[in-house]
């Protein structure tokens, strides 16, 4: 991890999830780390949906967000505010491809209304409604147009209209395409009203995490990643940001996805 991600204000939404808990760490430990021989300011602000997990650090602060409910972001934004003036990135790592009783559909006839409509709210609808109440404390962020703040949505390949080469997932995959473009929207807005911020959505690999564990038969030798090398690819990433590449869809290596 850099120099350039110390001294930061942190918010890794789903921190308790595969690759958002792997975040949280990597985060909390560049803290731990640079205590040892400098003064440091890192902030890390993690939200828990079902549990509140067992990991503490002095600088790491658990808040519960469910992101299905609006008053839920809204009220981890204002305890957030009530802490502190700003935060520099807010990573969304929250995801839903299969619950315990619904699996992502292999065919149409599999498609039912509720389990298309939880996908929307989750992986789509959320990105959005944390942009608007965490926006205040994103406009205070310490930034310029070469470190910019960060607003970052793990999305996913399959999100991609371009690359869909293989079909099904109906539910999934128009989820994360609707992300995508609600996040492109949000850069050409953000673009205009504040100033240095970039917004990106990004594919994190084929993860071990359980989101994807009943998927991963098909993954060639290799090619599954730990969380960690995820989220310390993702930081990578996102560490070498500009604002002008806001409204980008880049994956774990920093390769641009087309849309
Ligand atoms: N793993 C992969 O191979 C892969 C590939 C491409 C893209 N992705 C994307 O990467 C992101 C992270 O996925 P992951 O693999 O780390 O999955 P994960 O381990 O299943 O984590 C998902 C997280 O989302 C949280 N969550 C679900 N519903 C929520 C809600 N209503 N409110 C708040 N939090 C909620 C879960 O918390 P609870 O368990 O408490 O509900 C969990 O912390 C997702 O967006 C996923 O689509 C993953």
């Amino acid at each position: 991890m850099n120099n350039e991600m110390n001294n930061k204000t942190y918010l890794i939404i789903g921190g308790t999830g595969g690759i958002g808990q792997a975040m949280v760490q990597q985060l909390v430990q560049q803290t731990t780390d640079s205590q040892s021989n400098q003064s440091h300011r890192t902030q890390v602000f993690a939200t828990y949906h079902r549990n509140e997990p067992n990991i503490e650090a002095e600088n790491l602060h658990w808040l519960p967000m469910d992101v299905s409910d609006e008053e839920s972001i809204k009220k981890a934004a204002d305890t957030i505010k009530q802490t502190v003036s700003h935060v520099d990135w807010v990573i969304n790592c929250v995801g839903l491809l299969h619950t315990e009783t619904a699996q992502p559909e292999k065919a149409l006839r599999q498609m039912e209304t509720e389990f298309f409509l939880q996908n929307m709210k989750i992986n789509a609808l959320a990105s959005l409604l944390i942009a608007k109440h965490i926006k205040p404390l994103l406009a205070k962020a310490n930034r310029s147009a070469n470190h910019p703040a960060v607003f970052a949505t793990v999305s996913a390949r399959v999100g991609s209209i371009t690359d869909n080469q293989l079909g099904g997932w109906y539910s999934y995959r128009m989820s994360k395409a609707a992300l995508n473009m609600g996040m492109k929207n949000l850069s050409i807005e953000w673009g205009r009203s504040l100033k240095d911020v970039c917004v990106v959505v990004m594919q994190p690999g084929t993860v071990n995490t359980q989101l994807s564990a009943p998927f991963q038969g098909n993954v060639a030798e290799g090619h599954l990643f730990s969380p960690a090398y995820s989220a310390e690819c993702l930081l990578e990433v996102l560490s070498g940001m500009t604002a002008t590449q806001s409204g980008s869809f880049v994956d774990w290596a920093g390769e641009s996805i087309p849309w």
